[in-house]
């Protein structure tokens, strides 16, 4: 097999991470996939970073021995406290999310930003120093949002609970102007729709999704580590938690039938 011919690893706490997926498949649909979900262990958000780091390093090293030519951490918790550890032990490219505060910073007409994120990601460094390095003059109010991962990680991308939480986090910021919401976890493009309902037409809602997928593809660009041809890529979803359940709500979440495989680590 060709060396660009191998896989893409991505992985994140649980099922967050395929909202980067689905944009990578689009910037790169010959691509081979591989996705591990680390459901047993979901939500990071709420775990120490060490412990964070010791299931980042099992997931990578499982992803790299299945012939991973590149790893997607997609996730905003994992890449704030593992990604530097991991970008030092995996000998291939990583790439890593921190939340879009930049984009946003750029597209605020106001000057005020309010960035959802897990409690973890909230409160880490990575986080701080973007804010510290592309704030500028803008206000970047952060909203820890827990609950909200976990609300998606059940298949619940919609509905009262969702709305409720959704409402309660963004009301205080609205009232204050704010006209550009960061989207700082890989779980919640899959509540946009609520999102943009609760903040209207005059709010622009981001993520990272597309700018990680963009990354991606020019970082193996440049070491001619893209696949070519026109034949699609072939998608395999692992976890660590049941995959009858885990499955079914890969399933909704990306419209297409997946199987998980069992991969305890
Ligand atoms: N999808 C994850 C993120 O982007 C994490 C949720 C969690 O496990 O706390 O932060």
């Amino acid at each position: 097999m060709a060396a660009s011919d191998a896989p893409i690893g991505l992985f994140d706490s649980g099922l967050g991470g395929l909202s980067v997926l689905r944009e990578v498949r689009t910037a790169l649909p010959a691509e081979h996939l591989l996705y591990y979900a680390d459901s047993a262990f979901c939500p990071y958000g709420a775990r120490p970073p060490s412990e964070i780091r010791a299931r980042c390093q099992l997931i990578a090293a499982a992803l790299l021995d299945r012939g991973a030519k590149a790893l997607i951490v997609a996730c905003n918790t994992a890449s704030s406290v593992a990604l530097a550890q991991l970008r030092q032990v995996t000998g291939v490219p990583v790439v890593g999310l921190v939340p879009a505060v930049k984009p946003a910073v750029a597209l605020s007409r106001a000057g005020r930003v309010a960035v959802l994120a897990t409690p973890r990601t909230a409160d880490g460094a990575l986080l701080g120093s973007v804010v510290a390095a592309h704030a500028g003059g803008a206000e970047v109010t952060i909203l820890p949002a827990p609950g909200l991962a976990d609300l998606v990680e059940s298949g619940q991308t919609a509905g009262p609970a969702v709305e409720a939480l959704l409402r309660r986090l963004l009301e205080a910021p609205l009232r204050s102007g704010v006209d550009t919401v960061v989207l700082g976890c890989t779980h919640y493009p899959f509540v946009r729709p609520v999102v943009e309902a609760v903040v209207g037409p005059r709010v622009a809602v981001i993520d990272s999704g597309e700018a990680i997928a963009r990354r991606t593809a020019s970082v193996l660009a440049d070491q001619g580590g893209l696949r070519s041809g026109t034949t699609p890529g072939h998608l395999a979803l692992f976890t660590s938690g049941v995959p009858a359940t885990v499955g079914a709500v890969a399933s909704t979440l990306l419209g297409e039938s997946v199987r998980p495989s069992f991969l305890p680590l």
